[in-house]
């Protein structure tokens, strides 16, 4: 088994982050998958963006949530990275989908409810990746566990893995209750006793954020199912030594 190399944000290191600059990137360096993450605009349209405002990654202010597609239309995503992405503008669930299904890339789709509770985004992502017929290459996931236990309960046709920064006994308690295929769990977190026990478990590890080569070279020795990384190039070239060193 290898350890997939998914593209944080996109190509993140190198245009601006959930653009289609930062995924074209992305394909262009070979990454396994594409994570990105997923709020709704006032008009309940699912678009790609980190933060639940717009301040960081345009030249607007306020919330996602406020503006509806259209109006979101008006700002320029990418000149806050460097100007020559002063093109950029936001973009859909289903553009994205459209695009990524033409690859042979999968999709991470993360569902940014943990700030902002989005009435019904289970439903509506579940209604766009069916729309793609995606449902075999897409993970959906969140650092919100009832979210995604919302999703398990309406469909059993997508991996869905629970995101987390932290352990504690009420997260434990409810992956033991509601199991999901995966877990994305932060790189501060990649301990022993968490890998044995996912190993017994059989359920698989992605781990965020992997920017260092001697990261990545523990986490492909580990055999970790995946990890997420800004610089998919590096992990790509990481991953073919490490390959080569194990021959
Ligand atoms: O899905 C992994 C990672 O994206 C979770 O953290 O804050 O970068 O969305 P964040
Ligand atoms: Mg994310």
């Amino acid at each position: 088994m290898q350890t997939e190399i998914i593209a944080h944000r996109g190509a993140s290191k190198y245009a601006p982050e959930n653009t289609m600059h930062a995924f074209t990137k992305a394909l262009e360096m070979q990454a396994d998958a594409i994570e990105t993450d997923v709020h709704l605009t006032k008009d309940n349209i699912p678009v790609l963006m980190h933060d639940e405002r717009i301040n960081r990654t345009s030249n607007g202010r306020g919330y996602i949530r406020d503006f509806t597609y259209e109006q979101l239309l008006q700002f320029d995503v990418g000149s806050w990275f460097a100007p020559k992405f002063a093109d950029a503008k936001i973009i859909t669930l289903d553009e994205f989908l459209s695009w990524i299904k033409q690859t042979n890339m999968r999709a991470h789709i993360e569902l940014k409810n943990n700030k902002v509770d989005y009435d019904a985004i289970e439903t509506i992502v579940y209604q766009h990746i069916k729309n793609h017929s995606m449902q075999e290459r897409s993970t959906v996931s969140s650092f919100n566990f009832e979210s995604i236990q919302r999703f398990q309960q309406m469909t059993e046709s997508i991996t869905l893995a629970y995101l987390t920064s932290n352990i504690t006994k009420t997260k434990r308690q409810a992956f033991e209750k509601h199991p999901t295929n995966a877990l994305h769990i932060k790189q501060t977190l990649l301990r022993k006793r968490l890998i044995r026990c996912s190993k017994q478990k059989n359920i698989p590890l992605r781990v965020f954020t992997i920017n260092k080569i001697s990261q990545m070279m523990r986490c492909y020795d580990l055999r970790i199912k995946g990890i997420f990384t800004d610089v998919p190039d590096v992990a790509v070239e990481a991953r073919c030594n490490w390959m080569t060193r194990k021959d």
